[in-house]
């Protein structure tokens, strides 16, 4: 039986040279074939090499659905933003402030949530399926910093500046250090699962990443450059924000999935205790959220201000919490960005800044036109 455990070899034990004219496998190897109803997302047995038969199928749609919208930021033309950007009254000094701290937390979150996959979640988990799209999701969250870092080199920004906006700036600064201990859980090697300890840690560190990380850390600052947007303003960067929105949704969908479903496999895990500790989580979550609005729009900017953003990541949270079986933290919220909704549906074939593709476009990829 080959080991799903990292540590060890994952490639097949040499065989002994058979004639050809063998009938029939030895019975030890036929045992070896994989029955879907013994995969396990977590503290499985068969054998991760073997993608099929599957029985995560939504695991395997979700990864089909991620390449069916692959994007590349080449492809979007920067030059309206460009311009925008280089003539002096093109935007105030509270959307430019807006501009960099936003960019400023995007440009090391993507690392820090690719980080986490490849170094950390992917080894914790298996069914091949999840696997799967997990290694599509990497994947995407490379995508995203070449994309951020695409807009910091358009814009002729302070690169050094932008990317270690992180250690500099304190609202960003406390959001990633929240985030630390649960990516460092998973990425320590000593860590192994298999114990109902651990096992929650695993847990934890799921739902702190889908639904805190990439579920509402993200949010205000999709908001904020989809506003620009939808102001005629930054076309580029907000229509590259769309895309990576839309991949975040997938990413959170599927970490719900994944949540919701070894939560079924292993109910022992769903204690009232786990319950009221994961709820402390999303209300720190919305705190350093709110703060990090605050510090991004210390005024009014765009129609956008940090209170409308408390009634936002307070209808967040409860969705967040009610996917995983979690009651709402903050009862009758409602959505103050319903246009955002919008946002996450669209496809691709229609672009909802009415920019066009012309220079970067790159064979088989997009065509607006
Ligand atoms: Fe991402
Ligand atoms: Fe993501």
């Amino acid at each position: 039986m080959l080991s799903w455990d990292d540590e060890q070899t994952t490639a097949p034990a040499p065989r002994a040279p058979q004639a050809p004219s063998e009938a029939a496998p030895a019975a030890a190897e036929v045992a070896k074939r994989v029955n879907a109803d013994d995969k396990r997302i977590i503290n499985g047995q068969t054998d991760v090499n073997q993608l099929v038969p599957f029985k995560y199928k939504w695991a395997w749609d979700k990864y089909l659905a991620g390449c069916a919208n692959h994007w590349m930021p080449q492809e979007v033309n920067m030059q309206r933003d460009i311009e925008l950007w280089k003539s002096p009254n093109g935007l105030s000094e509270d959307e430019r402030r807006l501009v960099k701290r936003n960019l400023g937390f995007f440009v090391t979150a993507d690392s820090l949530a690719a980080n986490n996959i490849v170094l950390g979640t992917y080894r914790h988990i298996t069914a091949p399926e999840c696997r799967q799209y997990l290694l599509r999701q990497a994947f995407e969250e490379a995508i995203h910093t070449h994309a951020y870092q695409y807009i910091v080199e358009s814009l002729g920004l302070d690169e050094k500046e932008i990317f270690n906006a992180y250690n500099e700036i304190q609202s960003i600064h406390d959001k990633d250090q929240f985030l630390i201990p649960f990516i460092n859980t998973l990425t320590d090697p000593e860590f192994k699962t298999g114990t109902l300890e651990n096992d929650q840690k695993l847990l934890k560190s799921i739902i702190v990443f889908a639904c805190l990380m990439e579920g509402l850390f993200f949010y205000v600052g999709f908001t904020q450059i989809l506003a620009l947007g939808r102001q005629n303003k930054m076309t580029g960067a907000a229509e590259q924000y769309q895309y990576i929105l839309r991949d975040e949704s997938m990413h959170v969908n599927f970490g719900i999935d994944l949540i919701n479903t070894i939560k079924m496999e292993n109910p022992m895990l769903w204690t009232a205790e786990f319950r009221e500790e994961i709820k402390v989580l999303f209300l720190q979550a919305v705190e350093l959220e709110y703060r990090y609005a605050e510090d991004t729009m210390p005024r009014g900017v765009l129609g956008l201000n940090a209170p409308m953003f408390k009634g936002y990541l307070r209808f967040i949270a409860n969705r967040r919490a009610v996917q995983i079986g979690l009651d709402p933290l903050f009862p009758n919220e409602e959505n103050p960005f319903p246009w955002m909704s919008e946002m996450i549906d669209l496809k691709k074939e229609r672009n909802f800044f009415e920019t066009r593709v012309t220079e970067y476009q790159t064979g088989g990829a997009l065509n607006w036109d």
